[in-house]
């Protein structure tokens, strides 16, 4: 059983890396990005209510966030644990989440931060646009995104630092390498309980 946060800017990895941790790890992905391009493709009131948020690059509020993970949260809790992608992205989210794990479920036990330079976040997601069909991967919404991650999502690393669950892993190498790092990070958790800062 193990409880992992993936946090980083848009285009970070998150969602590349949450693929193979879940192939190896055999737990439950959670993504609220996800979860949101759902509700939108089903042309719901919420989802229509979702989208004038992520087409502009702006956080969806915390009170349709959390209603809408709460579900997921309940479902998965008690089997093996779970890797969350995209949340929490502030600190209410964050608080909520460890409210949330009280009681029936198991609390978070990493997080882990991917970091990667802006260049190579928008060389990336421009790359992803040409195919991806996502409403947000145009080059002025990147922008808006990177910057929203910054005000709203950063204060969360030293939220994590302060509860010492923080790994800081450097995003920038390709995929394959980036994952051995991750990995290391969650067998080092796993055998000793020891929590590793930085892996550069
Ligand atoms: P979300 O879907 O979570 O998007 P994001 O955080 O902007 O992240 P991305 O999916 O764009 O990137 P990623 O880090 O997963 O990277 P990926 O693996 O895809 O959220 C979308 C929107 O929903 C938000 O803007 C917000 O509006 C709303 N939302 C979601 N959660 C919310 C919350 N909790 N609260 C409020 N609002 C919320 O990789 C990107 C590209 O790079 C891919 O093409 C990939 O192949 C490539 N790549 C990956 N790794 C590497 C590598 N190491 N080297 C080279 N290329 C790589």
């Amino acid at each position: 059983m193990i409880n992992l946060i993936i946090f980083g800017p848009p285009g970070s990895g998150k969602g590349t890396q949450s693929a193979r941790i879940v192939e190896r790890y055999k737990i439950a992905h959670i993504s609220t990005g996800d979860l949101f391009r759902e509700e939108m493709a089903k042309g719901t009131a919420l989802g229509e209510e979702i989208a004038r948020y992520i087409d502009k690059g702006m956080l969806v509020p915390d009170g349709i966030v959390i209603r809408e993970l709460k579900q997921a949260v309940e479902k998965h809790c008690q089997q093996g644990g779970i890797i969350f992608d995209g949340f929490p992205r502030t600190l209410t989210q964050a608080v909520m989440l460890d409210e949330m794990l009280e009681g029936e479920c198991y609390p978070v036990d990493l997080v882990i931060s991917v970091e990667v330079d802006e260049n190579e976040l928008l060389k990336r997601l421009i790359g992803r646009s040409e195919d991806s069909g996502r409403s947000d991967d145009a080059e002025h919404i990147i922008w808006k995104r990177i910057e929203v991650y910054k005000s709203q999502s950063l204060p969360l690393v030293s939220y994590y630092q302060n509860q010492g669950k923080l790994v800081k892993i450097n995003g920038m190498d390709p995929v394959d390498k980036v994952f051995k790092k991750i990995a290391m990070a969650i067998d080092t958790y796993m055998s000793k309980k020891e929590v590793i800062a930085e892996i550069q």
